[in-house]
């Protein structure tokens, strides 16, 4: 450590690797020795992990991705979980190795330094603060369709963005300010709240499924895959966003009463859940309406139980019910966020306001309102669509970069203390990071820009600001 003294080439400080023990012991300390409260068991966790993935995924994004792959939407819906259950057994090991609430960010600074841990970290402000905005956009439909039971209609300058025809999507930015107001008071009554939302989404799929499946024809299945394996293909790499917010759980690591035994549990729990209602209600979905009338409707799930029933109370009760689950993962997401950019702050990679821990409630106020206050206004301003595909490729690569954590960890630390082991190691990280890779590549040209364009920013601010604090250097 006597580098810390003398001046530091760039390649020596991205590859200086955090040890885990620093991790822990800062952990334990908190930022200003204010640690986070620890009040969270596995059933709590696994309803953070479960409320940040299942929202505008299935109740929105399903019905854009049944044009693209036809009747074998369920076909991409497995591909994707394929991908998402892999990445998740490795998010298991390394929450159960390195449980502190940085989650990848922190995993990729312990196995391969400083520059990759920003890579990871700059990725999850895709993955959590930019889907948390898409999230909420995608809940505008669906409080569109309760307006509509009662003849109402939002007009599009206040229910979409300008790129969408629209002005401000005043629904999404409401969304996202509701959730900051339930996550300040404390993460105690968050993750209450949190469980009460899930248990309301679990219950709205299933009742789906269960009316869907009154009005089955095998005969919708045929042809199944009319678009051929590019559409099917195409559909998963568009419906990982669905699975996107498993590893939620993990930047709980600060706040879980017992992170070792827990974490891995209530990551690989919600995953399975998750995939199986997610094959399920694409089954139910198009077994009870033809493919080709997806494209007419994004809210395609609320449709096809009004068509079923042919009653419109059903609409509002959907509606609403889709309403407070989107709201949930608002919650969680923006919970991940703000726990995340605590670590990056404690690291000194962000600027410490975002570490601060308020002495009263035991959370990161000044933190949670920041990063409320860009989503809102993201939220508000940009369309579903850009914001979903630059969500996906941004987990993407933060997902491979946890299966090659998983691989660097075994082969530099291998007696670390590890609370849950990957099977079949090395085949899952390394099939992980492929699934992750190939679905990546499928996602459009423009996505790849957008994406490049990020990683640009995020160098020059990694740059200008994140090497000059590093608390490593
Ligand atoms: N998986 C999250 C959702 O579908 C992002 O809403």
């Amino acid at each position: 450590m006597s580098s810390a003294q003398s001046p530091v080439s760039l390649r020596q400080q991205l590859a200086r690797r955090k040890p885990i023990a620093d991790l822990q012991a800062e952990a334990a300390r908190g930022v200003n020795g204010e640690p986070l409260r620890r009040s969270l068991g596995v059933w709590q966790l696994t309803m953070i992990s479960v409320g940040a993935t299942l929202g505008t995924g299935i109740l929105v994004v399903l019905g854009t991705a049944v044009p693209l792959a036809g009747p074998a939407v369920w076909i991409s819906f497995v591909l994707a979980g394929v991908a998402a259950l892999l990445s998740a057994l490795s998010y298991a090991e390394m929450a159960g190795a390195v449980p502190t609430s940085g989650s990848s960010y922190s995993y990729t600074y312990a196995t391969m330094g400083e520059g990759i841990a920003w890579v990871c970290g700059w990725c999850l402000v895709l993955e959590y603060a930019v889907s948390v905005a898409a999230v909420a956009v995608g809940a505008s439909e669906y409080v569109d369709e309760t307006l509509r039971v009662f003849g109402l209609h939002l007009p599009a300058a206040v229910s979409a963005p300008p790129g969408d025809g629209g002005v401000v999507n005043l629904p999404a930015a409401v969304l996202v300010l509701l959730a900051t107001v339930i996550l300040l008071p404390g993460v105690r009554e968050s993750a209450w709240v949190n469980t009460l939302m899930v248990i309301v989404k679990i219950a709205l799929l299933v009742f789906f499924v269960v009316v869907a499946f009154t009005a089955f024809r095998a005969g919708n299945f045929e042809p199944l895959a009319p678009m051929g394996a590019a559409g099917v293909t195409a559909a998963a790499s568009r419906l990982f966003f669905s699975y996107i917010g498993f590893d939620a759980a993990s930047t709980a690591g600060e706040e879980a009463k017992d992170p070792r035994r827990d974490l891995p549990r209530a990551i690989i729990g919600s995953i399975a859940l998750i995939t199986a209602l997610y094959i399920l209600v694409a089954v139910a979905a198009i077994g009870a309406r033809t493919w080709t009338s997806f494209s007419d409707s994004e809210a395609s799930l609320v449709r096809i139980v009004v068509e079923v029933t042919g009653q419109p109370w059903v609409a509002l009760v959907f509606s609403i019910g889709a309403v407070i689950a989107i709201a949930s993962v608002v919650l969680t997401v923006l919970y991940g966020q703000t726990r995340i950019l605590l670590t990056m702050a404690r690291d000194g990679l962000v600027p410490k306001v975002f570490g601060r821990v308020s002495h009263r409630t035991g959370t990161p106020v000044a933190n949670t309102l920041i990063v409320s206050l860009v989503v809102t206004v993201v939220a508000a301003l940009v369309p579903l669509g850009e914001l979903a595909d630059a969500t996906s490729i941004g987990t993407l690569v933060a997902f491979a970069l946890v299966n090659v954590s998983v691989i660097v960890l075994r082969r530099t630390q291998p007696g670390l203390e590890r609370s849950y082991r990957v099977p079949l190691f090395p085949v899952v990280p390394v099939l992980g990071t492929l699934c992750c890779v190939l679905l990546a590549v499928f996602l459009g040209a423009g996505t790849w820009i957008a994406f490049g364009v990020w990683m640009v920013v995020g160098a020059a601010l990694y740059l200008l600001w994140g090497r000059r604090h590093s608390t490593l250097r």
